[in-house]
């Protein structure tokens, strides 16, 4: 497994690599990184991973100095699980000089967690597109944890025409459901014994929607007061459809209920699809 830090060197080793697929990520890896470089690897001869904590994609409150690096780790589990290039760049080397240029989402970027977190998916989707424009890969992973960016990236790619692939996987969960993530490390002991209560809301909420419950805000606000009721501070709880967030019309099958929540300092997000 090479370990690249300067895109120079990246494109030098890549271009023995013609077929490549890419797993973006900000390190500190965990079972779910795993699981996508796992469906990456058998679709390419080169997989390719990239750890960079985008500065971007944090405002200004948000926990960017804090976030865990964690480089040698990461590279441990990457090279147990078959990785064959990841790109370790610093900020330097991606943003050379202030990036004055930026991708605009469209409309998606103010809803949900765009109009908690103003300017984060155009953080995200501008480190996207440059990590593409160094790595040139054929197709790329993305979890269904960041349900929004998965929409935001799948949009970028169509309307800007990248001959890129765009793989989602679905969400890697611990035992109790509690989804995996790197701001799970912040947790408590006792928030994290708290913490999957999120995700067993959020099946209730899937299948009184599955048993034809319409009442959409109904069950946004019970799930928002059981959450507030155990010390929860819900940003967002929307029922929504699966194509473009936004409120379901009568009648929409394909839905998505999605949640966003603080537990203490933990800022967590979670989501689950009820095909109805
Ligand atoms: O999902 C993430 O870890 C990040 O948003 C991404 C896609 C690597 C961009 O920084």
């Amino acid at each position: 497994m090479d370990v690249i830090h300067s895109v120079a060197a990246l494109r030098e080793r890549l271009q023995r690599e013609p077929n490549n697929v890419f797993v973006p990520t900000m390190g500190n890896l965990h079972a779910g990184h795993i699981q996508l470089i796992n469906i990456a690897k058998p679709r390419a001869a080169c997989t390719v991973v990239s750890i960079f904590v985008n500065r971007l994609q944090f405002g200004p409150r948000e926990d960017f100095e804090r976030y865990p690096r964690t480089l040698e780790a990461d590279c441990d589990k990457l090279r147990a699980a078959g990785v064959d290039v990841v790109f370790a760049p610093d900020e330097k080397e991606i943003y050379p000089e202030p990036q004055t240029y930026v991708v605009e989402p469209s409309d998606l970027q103010h809803i949900l967690d765009g109009a908690v977190r103003p300017g984060h998916f155009s953080g995200v989707s501008t480190v996207v597109l440059k990590l593409f424009n160094m790595v040139s890969p054929h197709s790329a992973i993305f979890g269904k944890k960041d349900y929004q960016q998965c929409l935001v990236l799948t949009n970028m790619v169509h309307q800007l025409a990248l001959p890129i692939e765009i793989i989602l996987a679905d969400t890697v969960r611990a035992d109790d459901g509690l989804a995996l993530s790197s701001r799970n490390a912040y947790l408590t002991a006792d928030e994290r014994r708290e913490a999957p209560r999120l995700y067993q809301r959020l099946c209730r909420a899937r299948d009184e929607l599955a048993s034809g419950a319409r009442d959409y805000q109904r069950i946004e606000l019970d799930v928002m007061s059981e959450l507030a009721h155990h010390g929860w501070k819900p940003d967002y709880i929307a029922v929504r459809r699966q194509s473009d967030l936004q409120p379901p019309q009568n009648g929409e099958r394909c839905l998505v209920v999605l949640a966003a929540a603080r537990l203490g300092k933990t800022r967590l997000i979670d989501n689950i699809e009820a095909n109805v």
